[in-house]
């Protein structure tokens, strides 16, 4: 299945709005480092539910929020979540953004930079639609490390690429970024039942599930284009 066939389906089944919930726990605090100011242009680089550009809107007061997202269907729920004239969602590849040279001030993307088929070119396509000075900020809840995520590929059927935090980082650079921090954001809110209630459908034990969202949590690699 393709990405965006498999994220269509995800949109018209409504789990586009569980995901946003749960993506939330941590995003939230990455998006608040994010050194966006008034009347910056940000991109959410796969937007899907685009609740990240709808919080830039109202915390930062970012003048413009572009998302973009492969699944249509995605795009279409995004539009229908705000009224927002300066929201704006398209569909399209990460590969290929519809967007001069230097004219975004920063990018945002949670939980989809992994879906991409040849990152380097996305990290390339950023790196030319950034302005000097501009932000990658890149939020993922898998990689390498975090050995509970590598399962996922085979359970959304799509595939993903599976770096390292040190990859993110060695390809970062060589697109042409500073790499200006990397860390661990932990999800404190997904509620861990007590250890009576072990194994459960999803978790074999209690302490692989705190190390999935009080260790691991999501992984925030910021890039930035040299002035
Ligand atoms: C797991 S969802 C995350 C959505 C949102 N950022 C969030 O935090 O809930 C990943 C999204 O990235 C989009 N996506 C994946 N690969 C893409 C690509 N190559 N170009 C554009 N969008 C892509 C998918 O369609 C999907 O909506």
């Amino acid at each position: 299945m393709s990405v965006s066939d498999a994220f269509d389906e995800w949109a018209r089944s409504g789990k586009d709005q569980g995901m946003e919930e749960r993506h939330w726990h941590t995003a939230k605090h990455a998006l608040a480092r994010l050194p966006a100011e008034s009347g910056d242009t940000v991109l959410d680089l796969g937007c899907g539910s685009g609740y990240a550009g709808r919080a830039l809107r109202e915390t930062k007061d970012v003048g413009r929020v572009y998302g973009v997202d492969a699944a249509p269907e995605m795009a279409h729920n995004a539009r229908a979540y705000t009224d927002d004239p300066r929201v704006a969602f398209a569909v399209g590849d990460f590969e290929h953004l519809p967007f001069d040279d230097d004219s975004i001030d920063h990018c945002w993307s949670m939980e989809a930079f992994y879906y991409a088929q040849n990152p380097h070119t996305v990290l390339d396509e950023l790196r030319r639609v950034l302005r000097p000075g501009g932000t990658f900020y890149c939020a993922v809840n898998r990689w390498e490390e975090h050995v509970h995520s590598h399962e996922w590929e085979e359970l959304v059927g799509v595939p993903m690429l599976l770096w390292s935090e040190q990859q993110y980082r060695e390809a970062f650079r060589e697109a042409g970024f500073a790499v200006a921090g990397q860390d661990r954001i932990p999800d404190t809110e997904t509620e861990i039942p007590a250890e009576s209630e072990f194994p459960t459908e999803d978790w074999e034990t209690r302490a692989a599930m705190v190390e999935r969202y009080r260790e691991y949590g999501t992984l925030l690699t910021v890039g930035v284009v040299p002035e």
